[in-house]
């Protein structure tokens, strides 16, 4: 059979459902056409992917790009920039901008300011509210959305809430899995007098791993009584993952890379305030049950949580300054680190950015490499050794915790539906970013 295709990715070290080995890959009209050996047919193009891996492409469900409103810290353009910068194919972006997204016309804004001007591929949440909550049956079916983000405990912006009967509303009218911020708004008022002016170490001791685990437990048993399902976002204890363990068939839950990487109080003690996250990063007893849950299978994803600041924004004293760092850039190289490193392996990895992503937001045509599927891949150099740094991001805050760190493995490809976004860290333009397709919103 004499095959042609638009592209091929010529024997790379593919990583699928099929486990690694060495194959080419036909592209044909953003698909994948083919997977084997594809000497005999002819291509438009053909990429030589000798000693490079190729992974589906990596989804980050959870990224804050501020606009509209906030784009002195970031835009979508900047941000979706640095997420294929960084290997990123697709994002699931955050509903607190300003006007928060909590609105049709909101939510269409945002897909319409997308569309085309984003590098890769995007999906947005949309907020929930005591407000808006007969709207949601609706709103979480549009497409392009991702699904309701509920805040129980505050952070940057104003979406919050924080009691059972509001959280039990929202759970009976919606349908898809809904994600959430998980602390005790509660508790964290009750402890606002442990921060302490100018040390940011006082932010695991303010916002602890008791709110996050009642936080969670309630969330869990509201779940339990309607019948539905939560993803908990951004796990930052161990009490947690024990926890959750026992609830997988309501619970899906994500750790972020930061969680993963950094440990208190050596991150504030280097960093001071841009080592401030909501939910904060704690001791290396946290760190190492969040571990504990990457080996055991019970986290399902991985978040950046990319929540840019700029750094003027971030000078001010604690706790006048917000909590965020960026991270989407950063995922890929970090956690190829970790898995040079031996902490996880690749399989475990692509588990987590893109089949996870797939299973659990139900995602059509994405999370694996397979014929019929987008041809999304992340292409990264496992031998490559780089270090990491506030020049090479290009997101609108110019700055990372990890700026001058050193990592093993890089991201060195993003290919979105067949176009080569991004290759040995040049950007293709113009964008061609699209919104991702759920089975809950594909049209009719
Ligand atoms: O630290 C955080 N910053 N955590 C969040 O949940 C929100 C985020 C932001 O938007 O700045």
């Amino acid at each position: 059979m004499n095959q042609h295709f638009d592209s091929i990715l010529k024997s790379g070290t593919v990583v699928n459902q099929d486990g690694e080995g060495v194959r080419d890959i036909g592209i044909k009209g953003g698909r994948i056409a083919a997977i084997g050996s594809l000497g005999q047919a002819s291509a438009g193009e053909v990429i030589d992917c000798k000693g490079l891996h190729i992974l589906p492409g990596v989804m980050d469900t959870q990224v804050h790009f501020r606009e509209p409103g906030l784009t002195q810290k970031e835009d979508l353009e900047t941000g979706s920039r640095s997420a294929v910068m960084g290997g990123v194919t697709a994002v699931f972006e955050m509903p607190n901008t300003n006007p928060l997204t909590v609105t049709e016309a909101a939510f269409t804004d945002k897909v319409k300011r997308g569309r085309h001007r984003m590098h890769c591929d995007f999906a947005f949440f949309i907020g929930g509210t005591r407000e808006n909550v007969q709207d949601l049956p609706e709103l979480e079916r549009a497409p392009g959305c991702a699904g309701v983000k509920v805040f129980i405990g505050s952070s940057t912006g104003a979406l919050l809430v924080e009691d059972d009967e509001s959280l039990r509303r929202i759970f009976q009218v919606i349908r898809r899995r809904a994600a959430f911020h998980a602390e005790d708004e509660h508790r964290l008022n009750e402890r606002k007098p442990l921060r302490i002016e100018n040390d940011p170490r006082s932010h695991p001791v303010w916002r602890d791993e008791t709110a996050a685990l009642m936080a969670t437990e309630r969330l869990v048993n509201l779940a339990r009584e309607t019948g539905k399902r939560i993803h908990v976002l951004h796990i930052s204890t161990k009490e947690e993952i024990l926890y959750l363990r026992d609830h997988k068939d309501v619970a899906s839950c994500e750790a972020t890379p930061h969680h993963l990487t950094m440990a208190a109080p050596e991150c504030y003690e280097r960093l001071g305030t841009l080592a401030q996250m909501n939910p904060p990063v704690r001791s290396a007893d946290h760190r190492a049950g969040i571990w504990y849950g990457i080996e055991q299978g019970i986290i399902d994803v991985l978040g950046s949580d990319h929540a840019p600041h700029t750094l003027e924004e971030k000078a001010k004293a604690y706790p006048a300054s917000p909590s965020g760092m960026t991270g989407v850039q950063t995922l890929v190289p970090l956690m190829l680190d970790h898995v040079n490193a031996g902490r996880l392996s690749l399989a475990r990895l692509v588990d987590l950015t893109s089949a996870g992503p797939a299973r659990l937001f139900n995602i059509a045509c994405k999370g694996r490499i397979a014929a019929g599927y987008d041809a999304d891949f992340t292409v990264v150099d496992l031998k490559r050794g780089e270090t990491i740094t506030n020049q090479w991001i290009a997101s609108r805050a110019g700055w990372t915790p990890y700026d001058g760190v050193r990592v093993q493995g890089w991201p060195v490809g993003t290919f979105v539906r067949g176009k080569r976004v991004m290759w040995q860290g040049e950007l293709a333009t113009p964008s061609t970013g699209e919104p991702v397709r759920f089975l809950e919103t594909l049209k009719p």
